[in-house]
């Protein structure tokens, strides 16, 4: 194991049985590789191709010309799209975190609140009950914004009639979750209630088809026919969902061009939206377990369009 003296310490406590070299703050990571690689005989080295950046290689490249590179490409991450019963326990509680965060600072949701203190309280309510932090910067976009599908958070109060759209996540023991929910405040125009119920009939779909042995592509090509039915293809920016684990956005994923078939003990967001740029933005999203023999929504905040409507 290679490191400097930052993590000295913590690797002896958390993987001591490691042999560690630990580079001085004059001497660069790659350069030390190269070194170690001189005293050894190994003449091979794996390299993450997808990880390594180009200036990296050309500089072991160049201190090292008598070894070579093989490029490897997902070899974790593969591993990790299948999780154990520990990564399963973590992300149960990542996700019971996010969910009740969401309706601690729901309750205290105002006309002025604005989308940014919103979504400083809804990470301060996370933290305070044992996240380590947020899984990814929370999204809150208030009518238009909502459209805009990975927006920072602005000085934006609540209008009177528009919606809200939440995209956020705990992080626990090293773990993700990741949701969404949109809101309403007020009466919601005719085109809204029939782009959400759209939304959550693609949603529903897309999670009862989930089962070990779907392809990834075949489940996004669900949710896509539905809002293609209402109309709304076109409106469908992104692909349907992704693994969450370590990462906020790991494998398998569910999308068109996906290669990734579902196993037990997978976990994948679920998450259509519909966009109309300068209007309203309309997402759901929860996280779905792959079981033996279908699947388990193992988030479970309200998502009717009922139970999403604020009296403000
Ligand atoms: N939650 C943000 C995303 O999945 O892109
Ligand atoms: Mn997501």
């Amino acid at each position: 194991m290679l490191s400097d003296g930052r993590y000295d310490v913590q690797l002896e406590q958390e993987c001591g049985w490691l042999e560690r070299v630990i580079r001085p703050p004059s001497q660069k990571i790659v350069p030390l590789t190269a070194e170690v690689l001189g005293k050894q005989s190994h003449r091979r080295l794996a390299i993450e191709a997808g990880n390594l950046t180009l200036e990296s290689v050309n500089v072991l490249k160049s201190l090292r010309p008598d070894v070579v590179l093989v490029e490897t490409t997902e070899q974790v991450e593969t591993l990790r799209q299948v999780k154990d019963e520990y990564e399963l326990g973590l992300i149960r509680q990542a996700a019971d975190l996010a969910q009740r965060a969401m309706t601690q600072t729901m309750s205290t949701l105002t006309p002025s609140t604005t989308e940014r203190q919103f979504a400083l309280d809804l990470e301060i309510a996370m933290r305070r009950d044992g996240a380590d932090g947020v899984s990814f910067n929370v999204i809150v976009g208030f009518g238009e914004t909502g459209a805009l599908c990975h927006y920072r958070p602005g000085d934006r109060p609540l209008a009177d009639n528009e919606s809200l759209l939440f995209d956020w996540g705990a992080a626990f023991g090293g773990y993700a979750s990741d949701i969404t929910r949109t809101f309403h405040r007020g009466q919601p125009s005719d085109r809204f209630r029939a782009a959400y119920d759209a939304v959550l009939e693609a949603q529903l779909a897309a999670i009862d088809a989930i089962r070990p042995g779907a392809e990834g592509s075949q489940i996004d090509v669900i949710a896509r026919g539905v809002l293609e039915k209402h109309g709304l293809a076109d409106a469908f920016l992104h692909s349907l969902g992704h693994g969450i684990g370590l990462n906020i956005h790991e494998g398998p994923r569910l999308a068109e061009d996906s290669v990734d078939t579902l196993e037990p003990g997978m976990i994948v967001t679920v998450e259509p939206g519909v966009y109309f740029g300068g209007d309203f933005g309309i997402r759901i999203e929860d996280d779905v377990l792959v079981t033996q023999d279908g699947a388990e929504v193992i988030t479970s905040l309200p998502k009717g369009l009922d139970d999403c409507r604020l009296m403000l």
